[in-house]
């Protein structure tokens, strides 16, 4: 990442380095969080964009954290949409998160932010452990959900009341899973959806992000985290592809050396730094998802796979060779003002979904089925790990 660019991200997140909590490397350089690397902005992706509608939707954002999660997908910029309260159990959060996107109202806590009737939608971008709980009381409490990754943390019991809450109230409900957007993925998807795949026989998935000391998070949620509490990322390189589930998986992981990781020193009593997933697909293939925070260099969320009429590694290869003069499917346009944003060039093209699958009244590509899929066989995975890789059974979720 050039200097230019770091100097602008941390502008435009209206931070510097040490409001992020983040150190210096050791040319003296800020570092940015694995992710947030800006990608570069097409200026011609809003060209033919055109609105749902003329109406605006009133959002509220609840969660201003380390990442400054609650405005990195651009609902601020977005032209159907007025910031209309927002929130964060920190004071100091919540007034720079009310300042940088000029929003007047701010409540306490999510808790309270919900009942304000005038509301739609909210965008949960506080702690992982609290998504569930605050994804289930707004739906409940009517308004549209968008949630940051995970879905639910760790509980097999808050996925199935996610499931119920959704399915009841029928609100729309979508899942942030920034993998969804990356060119390739989105490239994959495409060609899977018009047949020119077939199954996918094999796939595989990556999130290796290294933390030797935990990025400092609420209440130390990232402390000990076990890595397929956090599954998504990788797990999106066949759900995000097919749209289909996981139904079985055996994981296996090495006890960490790295001090955090140790069962001992976190509340998880999780002695994994590392889990490698093998994951039967709903269609009769084979996966291989990994989560790594012990195994330091090559960083990175991507995937490959191999499907009946050819394989994708960074290009789409049938059995004629590579095909170097396909292009990419083009990724859909974007509002004017909203920006592809961090993680892959991701984050305005899933904001855009939520709202127009909101405008149009329709289903979100991230639904709440997909989002438990990705999200729960990554518990079951920790649980087999655990278990020292006994091949376990995977809920599924179908709308
Ligand atoms: N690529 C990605 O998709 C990606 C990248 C980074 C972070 N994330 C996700 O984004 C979320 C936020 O990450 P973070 O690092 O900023 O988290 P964090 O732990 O630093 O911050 C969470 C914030 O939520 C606030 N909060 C907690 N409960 C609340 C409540 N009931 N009402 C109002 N505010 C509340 C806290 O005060 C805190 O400021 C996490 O879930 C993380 O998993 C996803």
């Amino acid at each position: 990442m050039h200097d230019s660019t770091r100097r602008s991200f941390l502008q435009a997140m209206g931070l510097g380095a040490a409001a992020l909590g983040l150190g210096q490397t050791a040319r003296g350089e800020e570092k940015v969080i694995q992710g947030f690397e800006k990608a570069e902005t097409d200026t011609e992706a809003s060209k033919h964009w055109r609105p749902v509608s003329d109406r605006k939707l009133r959002v509220g954002i609840a969660g201003y954290g380390v990442c400054r999660f609650g405005l990195a997908f651009g609902f601020q910029n977005h032209p159907n949409v007025t910031i209309a309260a927002v929130t964060d159990l920190d004071a100091g959060n919540r007034a720079e998160l009310a300042k940088a996107c000029q929003c007047e109202e701010t409540y306490a806590s999510c808790e309270e932010m919900i009942k304000d009737d005038s509301l739609e939608a909210i965008f949960v971008a506080t702690d992982a452990p609290s998504h569930g709980r605050l994804a289930i009381a707004a739906l409940k409490a009517g308004k549209h959900v968008a949630s940051a990754v995970p879905a639910v943390f760790g509980s097999l019991e808050d996925a199935d009341k996610l499931f119920e809450a959704v399915k009841t109230t029928g609100r729309k409900y979508m899942m942030f899973e920034t993998s969804y957007f990356h060119a390739e993925l989105h490239d994959m998807r495409e060609m899977y959806r018009a047949g020119d795949l077939g199954e996918l026989v094999y796939a595989e998935g990556e999130y290796y992000h290294y933390m030797d000391t935990p990025i400092p998070s609420y209440r130390g949620w990232r402390v000990g985290l076990p890595p397929q509490y956090y599954p998504t990322h990788s797990n999106a390189y066949f759900v995000g592809v097919t749209g289909g589930s996981f139904t079985e998986v055996s994981c296996m992981g090495m006890p960490s050396i790295v001090e955090h990781l140790r069962p001992e020193n976190n509340g998880y009593k999780n002695p994994f730094g590392t889990e490698i997933a093998l994951f039967r697909t709903d269609k009769g293939g084979m996966a291989r998802m990994a989560v790594s925070w012990d195994t330091p260099g090559d960083s990175g969320e991507r995937g490959r796979i191999r499907a009946q009429k050819g394989s994708y590694y960074g290009k789409f290869q049938s059995g004629h060779g590579a095909q170097p003069d396909r292009p990419m499917i083009s990724r859909p346009p974007l509002p004017p003002g909203v920006e592809a944003g961090g993680h892959g060039g991701s984050h305005g093209y899933l904001m855009s979904e939520f709202v127009d699958a909101i405008l149009a009244d329709r289903t979100p590509l991230v639904d709440v089925a997909q989002s438990l899929n990705m999200t729960v066989s990554g518990i079951v995975a920790h649980q087999s790990a655990m278990k020292d890789g006994e091949l376990l059974k995977i809920p599924q979720y179908k709308l």
